[in-house]
């Protein structure tokens, strides 16, 4: 009806006539009416439609930028990506916002600092390691899946979430994934760890690195030997209290190891708990059979994905077919599981001929885990290349992830960039590509990728990139308008152990606090475009410009720093302990808080016969 009224009317369009009486107005509206009509007739329509895409973001977990066969690995067999690579646009010096997976990923989620979110935090632990916390990602952020899910587009995370869960009881669920804008969640609210698959060992052996036990020691032996001396009296009754109390501490630390694994390795589909503890093993494959029954469901609308890996963090785990498959231990099985996992989601979006109209994008969310090696002493690390160092530093190995975007017909095919860009850029991609529009109401502090990538632009928008260790300024990245170097300032730099290493094995990572880094003065200099492996710093003798860069430098974090507001701090200790009161159990308690009621088997199992 509009269109024949519209087509009537046709003449209008090429002479319009700008007056305010009454007709005018009408003859504008039928002009709109026109428009819209042609909208739903012309080719335009189309490039409209090409212009909202769908989105399948996918991201590995510690997977290091050296594993790839596309970022120049040749013993490790990723044919999947190096396809998306071949076909897309490969970044080489894409950047997390943070080295470690909490911060990381709400950075990625929200296109923002994760200072900001309050999800930086102020002391050595940087993550979520207990479910039942009260800290998250808060629901003032704004997701990409909540602007895509305002824009109409149906919205799933499958994976990992770590992201935090309840605030104040066990099923307020305020941090869960629905609350930020996914229709559909079907994944683990933590990550993987150790405790999560038996014979892994636990994370909690880390905890008694922490333990000050020398002090303790050497305070108890001289209470002891001051008491035999006769010059203190230590009352009978307290000691045998302090004993009762050690046994009780003793017991029921023993007692938290045990219940670990139920307590925080828990697998939900939306708001229920369909699996716990979650058993790895076949968990890439349901949720690459959850991701395709999504894809299907929504051939005909638009959605967005996000398909978070679970590998390749440990506990490592790989399904029998991929066991043994690799050069490279168990690590590479699992690498090359993911990899099958992106191929078979590609070969859905193929087959349900989406391919044309769908933004993919692939990264990690930080480096590779170098101290990883298993309790049999079996290598559980992947592969920074010719980065420094890993996950839970700023050098570059710990930082500088893989990044490669996808999109037939709008992204050139085969294209490498170079530029500075951020995990961050994510959001505001979304954000314009679905038509919200970046939020104005906040920072947003990634950039819309899309002008770099089909080459309207030749260079990044980022000048500035600040490098944070959970809450602290670690370092700074310029890329000055007007020169290829890529500077990199260092306030401070973590302490190695052995400190012959690129990598903290005493701590089974490197912590940012004051007591395990190395402050500088003045700061470390590299400049990345002739030392990509921050080798050498500079120095005034060996660059003319040193004061100079650091002289902008200086004013740019003082710039950066001014539009920091003070939020609630979301990785306090306060935030990060365990809440009994929070905690998720799906059955009785005497149950220890299993159950296994997932209905998804992993229906695409790859089997001899298929491959
Ligand atoms: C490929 O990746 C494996 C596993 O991380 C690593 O051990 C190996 O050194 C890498 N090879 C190259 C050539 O980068």
């Amino acid at each position: 009806m509009h269109l024949t009224k519209s087509g009537d009317l046709a003449p209008t369009v090429t002479r319009p006539e700008p007056n305010s009486d009454a007709e005018g107005a009408n003859k504008m509206i039928s002009v709109r009416v026109l428009c819209l009509g042609l909208l739903l007739v012309m080719p335009c329509c189309s490039t409209l439609e090409q212009k909202r895409p769908n989105f399948v973001l996918m991201m590995v977990d510690d997977l290091g930028i050296g594993d790839l066969g596309c970022y120049g690995n040749r013993t490790l067999k990723t044919p999947s990506i190096d396809r998306l690579a071949e076909t897309g646009v490969r970044l080489t010096q894409h950047i997390a916002a943070a080295p470690l997976c909490t911060p990381s990923r709400a950075a990625f989620l929200t296109g923002r600092y994760p200072i900001r979110s309050g999800m930086g935090g102020f002391h050595k632990l940087g993550i979520y390691i207990i479910s039942a916390a009260s800290g998250g990602l808060p629901v003032e952020e704004i997701t990409f899946a909540r602007l895509a899910k305002e824009q109409g587009y149906d919205t799933a995370l499958i994976g990992k979430w770590h992201q935090g869960l309840n605030c104040e009881r066990s099923d307020d669920h305020c941090h869960h994934p629905r609350a930020h804008g996914f229709n559909h969640f079907y994944g683990i609210t933590m990550t993987n760890l150790r405790d999560c698959q038996p014979g892994h060992g636990t994370l909690l052996v880390n905890v008694h690195a922490h333990i000050p036990y020398g002090t303790l020691g050497a305070g108890v032996a001289t209470l002891a030997f001051l008491h035999l001396k006769g010059v203190v009296r230590v009352p009978r009754r307290l000691t045998l209290a302090a004993a009762i109390l050690l046994a009780l501490l003793v017991s029921s630390f023993a007692a938290f190891v045990f219940v670990f694994p139920n307590f925080n390795c828990i697998l939900m589909r939306n708001e229920e708990i369909v699996e716990q503890p979650f058993n790895s093993e076949n968990l890439t494959q349901r949720m690459t059979s959850e991701a395709i029954e999504f894809l299907e469901k929504n051939s005909a609308r638009p959605f967005l994905l996000f398909f978070s890996f679970i590998q390749v963090h440990t506990a490592l785990f790989a399904s029998p077919y991929f066991r043994g498959r690799s050069q490279h231990g168990l690590y590479g099985d699992a690498v090359m599981e993911v990899d099958w996992s992106v191929g078979q989601i590609m070969q859905t979006l193929e087959r349900l001929n989406l391919q044309d109209n769908t933004l993919v994008y692939l990264t990690s969310d930080q480096g590779p885990h170098l101290e990883e090696i298993s309790i049999h002493g079996e290598v559980h690390r992947g592969w920074s290349g010719i980065y420094k160092a890993g996950k839970s530093t700023n050098w570059e190995g710990g930082i500088r992830v893989p990044g490669i975007l996808r999109w037939p017909g709008l992204l050139p095919a085969g294209k490498v960039i170079d530029e500075p860009t951020s995990n961050m850029d994510v959001f505001p991609t979304v954000a314009q590509l679905t038509g919200a529009g970046i939020p104005k109401d906040r920072i947003i502090d990634g950039q819309d990728l899309m002008p770099l990538l089909r080459g309207e632009v030749e260079r990044s928008q980022h000048e500035f990139l600040f490098h944070y260790c959970n809450g602290y300024l670690n370092a700074v990245r310029w890329h000055p308008d007007n020169g290829s170097s890529v500077w990199k300032v260092f306030f401070f730099t973590p302490n190695f152990y052995p400190e012959n290493e690129t990598a903290c094995f005493h701590t089974h990572a490197c912590f940012c606090t004051r007591e395990y880094v190395t402050y500088h003065n003045p700061p470390l200099l590299f400049d990345l475009s002739r030392d990509p492996s921050e080798t050498t710093p500079l120095t005034p003798a060996t660059e003319p410009s040193f004061h100079h860069i650091q002289e902008v430098v200086r004013d740019a974090v003082a710039r950066h720093i001014q539009t920091l507001k003070p939020v609630p701090e979301q990785l306090s200790r306060a935030n990060m302990v365990w809440k009994p009161w929070l905690q998720q159990c799906c059955s009785s308690l005497t149950n220890l808080c299993r159950c296994e009621r997932d209905h998804q088997q992993g229906s695409h199992f790859p089997t001899q016969q298929s491959q």
